[in-house]
C-alpha cells in the first residue's frame, strides 16, 4: 500500500495510540509525578522499539530520563537527529478545562488534552510516520537518531550533559524538531528563528517577620511595595526595557527580512482575538510580528507576598517575591543580559531591604539560514501533507536544545511545527487541530522518503 493511503486508513489507530500517551500525566515540574514521567519515558521507548529503532535506551539523568533510539541501516543516506519532549506543563488551574487535562477528548475537529500540541502530539506524529514507513516500505529510507527528553518544560538542564558526553553518537547531517506552531491553519510553516530565555526569581526581604500594619506601618519598609515600585520602572512609555545596555547587542533586522516577515499571512485581527484583551501593547516602532519574533522583552511571570486569603488582614509582609523572564534575540548573550538585569535591579533596591537573586534557567536565541537542500525536501513534504506551500517564520518561544545543537554540530535545523498559535499550549484546554496532526504524519513520512531520494 502507498504510504499516504496507509496513513489515511489508519486514522483511528493513530488516535487510539496517541490517547494512551496523553493519558500519562508526565508533568516534569511536579515531584509527585516523577513516576508518571518515568512511565511516559517507558511508553516512548516501547514505541520507538515497535517502529523498528535499535539500541533503544532510557537514559537516567539527575532529574528525568531521556529516551534514545536509532536506525542506521541506510548506508550512504543522510542521518537525521529528531528531537522532541514527552514532558508536559502542569495542567492547573484544573477548573478551567472543559474536559479533564489527561482525558483526551475530540471536539469540533480538535483533540483536547495536556500535551496534544506541546509536545506529545507532535512527537507522536513522527512515531506514526515511522510506523507508516515501516509498514509500507519495510525499511527506513534514511538513518535516524532520536532523542525524546523529559525536562524540556523545566529548562533541559541535564540534557546538555548527555549531549556533551555523546557527541559522536549524536552526530547527524540535520536536526529535525516538531515543537513549534504553524502561522495559521492551512499555512504550513518552517521556523528559522527562536528567542532565547533567561528566567529569574527575586526575593526581597525586609522586616524579620510579618508586622501589624497599623502598629508598624509608616515607619518600616514594605517589601511588597518596594517590589512593585521597582518593577513598575522596568519599562518606559514606549514599552522599552529600561535596563541599561539591554539593547546593545540586539541585531538590526535587515530591511529585506522585515519586508518578508511583514508580508506573511499573519492576521493581526486573529491575533487580537486569540489574545482577547481590550487592546495590544508593545515596543513602539515595530509591527506585532517584529515585536514577537525579533525584539527582546522583559515580563513579570508571577508575583507574591503578603495576605491574599479571605477577608482583610492588615499586615506588612516580611518578604516579597517575583518570577520574571527576559526573551532574547540575536546577538544578545544570556549570561551578559542576566548580569545587566541583576545589577540594575540591585541598584534600584533601597538599603532598607535585602534581596536574593536566582537565575532558574537560561537559553540562547537562535536564527539560522534556510538554504540547505534539506529545506527544499521539507518544503515538498509539507506541500504533500497540507496541499499548500510552506512559509518561513520566526517564533517568540524558546527551545534551548536547538541553539545548543546548532552551535555544537553546525548542521541545518529543521523546525517543522504542527501546532497553532491559539491552541492553548501551557494553558487550560490545550488542543491540536486533528487535520494538522494527520497532515503532519503525512508530511514527515514524505520528508524522510524525500531525504532518502536526495
Ligand atoms: N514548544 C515550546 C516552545 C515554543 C512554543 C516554540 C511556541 C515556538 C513556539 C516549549 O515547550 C516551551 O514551552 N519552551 C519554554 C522554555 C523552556 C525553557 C521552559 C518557553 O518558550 O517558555
Ligand atoms: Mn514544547
Ligand atoms: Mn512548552
Amino acid at each position: 500500500m502507498e504510504t499516504n493511503e496507509y496513513i489515511e486508513r489508519k486514522r483511528n489507530e493513530h488516535l487510539t495510540d496517541l490517547y494512551e500517551f496523553l493519558r500519562i500525566p508526565s508533568i516534569s515540574a511536579q515531584a509527585e509525578h516523577k513516576q508518571d514521567v518515568e512511565r511516559a519515558a517507558q511508553w516512548v521507548a516501547d514505541r520507538l522499539r515497535r517502529v523498528g529503532l535499535d539500541a533503544v535506551e532510557i537514559v537516567q539523568t539527575k532529574m528525568h530520563p531521556l529516551v534514545y533510539g536509532q536506525s542506521l541501516k541506510a548506508p550512504g543516506k543522510p542521518t537525521v537527529l529528531f528531537y522532541g519532549h514527552y514532558d508536559v506543563q502542569p495542567p492547573e488551574p484544573l477548573e478551567l478545562w472543559t474536559s479533564p487535562a489527561f482525558e483526551p477528548t475530540v471536539r469540533d475537529g480538535n483533540l483536547y488534552g495536556r500535551g496534544t500540541a506541546d509536545d506529545k502530539g507532535q512527537v507522536h506524529i513522527h512515531i506514526r510516520a515511522l510506523d507508516a514507513l515501516r509498514q509500507t516500505e519495510g525499511t527506513l529510507p534514511i538513518n535516524l537518531k532520536v532523542i525524546i527528553e523529559g525536562e524540556e518544560e523545566v529548562g533541559s538542564e541535564n540534557l546538555w550533559d548527555y549531549v556533551n558526553h555523546n557527541k559522536s553518537k549524536l552526530k547527524a547531517d540535520a536536526l529535525v524538531v516538531s515543537d513549534t506552531a504553524m502561522l495559521a491553519p492551512g499555512v504550513p510553516s518552517i521556523t528559522y528563528g527562536l528567542r532565547g530565555l533567561n528566567y529569574h526569581q527575586v526575593d526581597i526581604i525586609g522586616p524579620a517577620q510579618d508586622l501589624h500594619s497599623g502598629v508598624f506601618g509608616g515607619a518600616v519598609p514594605n517589601p511588597l511595595t518596594i517590589l512593585t515600585e521597582l518593577f513598575a520602572t522596568l519599562h518606559d512609555k514606549n514599552f522599552r526595557v529600561t535596563v541599561p545596555g539591554f539593547y546593545d547587542d540586539v541585531a538590526v533586522v535587515s530591511r529585506a527580512e522585515r519586508k518578508a516577515l511583514n508580508a506573511l499571512p499573519f492576521k493581526e485581527k486573529e491575533f487580537r482575538k486569540t489574545v482577547g484583551a481590550p487592546a495590544l501593547c508593545g515596543e513602539k516602532g515595530y509591527t506585532v510580528v517584529e515585536q514577537l519574533w525579533c525584539r527582546p522583552t522583559l515580563e513579570l511571570n508571577g508575583i507574591w507576598g503578603g495576605y491574599i486569603g479571605e477577608g482583610a488582614k492588615t499586615v506588612i509582609p516580611s518578604k516579597s517575591h517575583a518570577k520574571f523572564s527576559t526573551r532574547l534575540v540575536p546577538y544578545q548573550d544570556p549570561v551578559k543580559i542576566a548580569r545587566l538585569v541583576e545589577r540594575h535591579i540591585r541598584k534600584l533596591i533601597p538599603k532598607q531591604v535585602t534581596c536574593n537573586f536566582q537565575l532558574l534557567s537560561s537559553g540562547k536565541p537562535w536564527v539560522a539560514p534556510y538554504t540547505h537542500p534539506f529545506f527544499e525536501v521539507a518544503h515538498r513534504a509539507l506541500e504533500t501533507g497540507f496541499g499548500e506551500r510552506a512559509v518561513f517564520i520566526r517564533e517568540g518561544g524558546s527551545i534551548p536544545f536547538v541553539t545548543q545543537m546548532h552551535d555544537t554540530f553546525k548542521v541545518p535545523c529543521l523546525l517543522l511545527g504542527f501546532g497553532l498559535p491559539d491552541e492553548n499550549a501551557h494553558a487550560p484546554d490545550e488542543h491540536i487541530l486533528l487535520e494538522n496532526y494527520f497532515g503532519g504524519i503525512k508530511a514527515m513520512a514524505n520528508f524522510y522518503q524525500g531525504l532518502g531520494k536526495l
